[in-house]
């Protein structure tokens, strides 16, 4: 099993690019596959999760071919796909198994999703009532986890739907759901989460109206394909942004990474604590905004975060949970239940690390409160959760003594090759490969 072995200390530099976008890398296969004609991606994130996407519609006959990140995809249309000969196995990856979900409901075809231990434990009911609600016909194992068996051959009628959480993968879900349904779907989301599918399927040619948190889109509506540029995840640049504002001396700046106003909670959280961070070179790159993000040491401070940032730093508490461990003072989070449903429950996973490195945390059902404080070292369990044990890495340039991190493999679900390069900018990690 592998373990993550980070010497105390060490300060950052350099100017570098993390890998491309696990939310739009998995919607560029999505949307391609069912796209007419041929479209090519470039920085498409070569980690577990989307290739698991990946393979599951060559699994459905459509033709991909990949070369490291660019892969071309010659889609099959709309009503184009084929059953698969065997279960389609999304690993790791919530996006996927919610996101083909949804399209799977739409098709003429039967198909089942199966998952790793952490993806048949989380909560599918989210995605599966409304989906039958919309005529789909779902059966899962108890509690609506997975693995999930979709009948296809149903007549999708459209839905007006107000999700109870705000989530990105029940919207997109729903449109893809909505796609293969009569009339036209909308959704409302109770609070803005990221909104990829939209600028994407906007890119493939659809018509789709957001307006006040209002998501509409029209059935049988045929894309054509289109070339993606995938930028660099703003969530895997997180650790990094951290990292260098907790170690002294630093100075690094993260290449291209996507800035859509969707995902930047963690800048805007960062900065509340007295991060210096700077975004310069803006552009906009196939739909998305995209930038270079300067980051150097600072001062941080405790600090209650704004609750209408929680959805769009979802992925990347357990990140600024180190960035509260190394603040002057404390650090408030509430409304973010949802982070107990994530790979892991990463309200707990990351209290209990924290508190293994003697910082003073206390739980609450939908949050935490973190005391600032001096990070010792010890043995962490990541629990098999790519970003708690990312997370743990990063907090070992503040530690007095080393930390080990266990169960480190499902890193490459989001982040090929992440100890090279935090190795490279100034971490002291070394793989234990077990
Ligand atoms: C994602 C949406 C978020 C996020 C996940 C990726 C997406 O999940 O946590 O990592 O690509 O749509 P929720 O929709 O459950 O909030």
């Amino acid at each position: 099993m592998t373990r993550f072995v980070c010497k105390p200390g060490g300060s950052l530099d350099g100017n570098f690019r993390v890998p491309g976008d696990k939310s739009i890398s998995h919607r560029s296969i999505i949307l391609a596959s069912i796209a007419d004609g041929s479209s090519h991606i470039s920085g498409f994130l070569q980690g577990e999760d989307s290739l698991n996407t990946m393979r599951a519609f060559q699994q459905m006959g459509v033709p991909i071919a990949r070369n490291q990140g660019e892969v071309t995809v010659s889609g099959v249309g709309l009503h184009g796909l084929q059953a698969p000969a065997t279960d389609l196995d999304m690993g790791n990856s919530g996006t996927a198994m919610r996101l083909l979900l949804g399209l799977l409901a739409g098709q003429s075809f039967d198909a089942r999703l199966i998952g790793d231990s952490s993806l048949s434990s989380r909560p599918m009911l989210r995605v599966i009532q409304p989906l039958q609600q919309m005529g789909a016909v779902i059966e899962s194992a108890d509690g609506g986890r997975a693995p999930l068996q979709v009948r296809g051959g149903q007549v999708l009628e459209s839905i007006d739907y107000r999700m109870p959480v705000a989530s990105a993968q029940v919207k997109s879900c729903l449109l893809l759901a909505g796609l293969y349904a009569r009339g036209e779907t909308i959704v409302h989301e109770p609070a803005p989460t990221r909104d990829h599918s939209e600028r994407m399927l906007r890119g493939f040619g659809c018509d789709v109206a957001s307006n006040a948190g209002e998501i509409r889109l029209r059935g049988n509506q045929a894309l054509s394909a289109c070339d993606i540029d995938v930028p660099a995840d703003i969530s895997s640049a997180a650790f990094f942004m951290v990292a260098a504002s907790i170690a002294s001396d630093s100075d690094i700046t993260l290449q291209h990474v996507g800035i859509n106003p969707t995902r930047t909670g963690v800048i805007d959280i960062l900065k509340l604590m007295g991060a210096d961070i700077d975004i310069v070179n803006r552009q906009e790159i196939g739909g998305e905004p995209v930038a270079d993000i300067r980051v150097c040491s600072a001062a941080l401070s405790g600090i209650e975060i704004p609750e209408s940032l929680v959805p769009l730093a979802i992925d990347e508490f357990p990140v600024l949970f180190v960035a509260a461990a190394c603040a002057v003072g404390e650090t408030r989070l509430s409304g973010a239940e949802e982070l107990r449903v994530k790979e892991s429950d990463r309200i707990q996973a990351m209290a209990d690390g924290l508190t293994r490195l003697g910082i003073e945390t206390e739980v609450k059902p939908d949050g935490i409160i973190i005391q600032g404080g001096k990070l010792g070292g010890g043995e962490i369990d990541s629990h098999g959760d790519h970003r708690i044990a990312m997370a743990f890495s990063v907090a070992s340039l503040a530690a007095r003594r080393d930390i080990c991190i266990r169960d480190c493999s499902n890193v490459n679900t989001s982040f090929p090759g992440f100890a090279e390069l935090a190795q490279r900018a100034g971490i002291r990690i070394s793989i234990d490969a077990g």
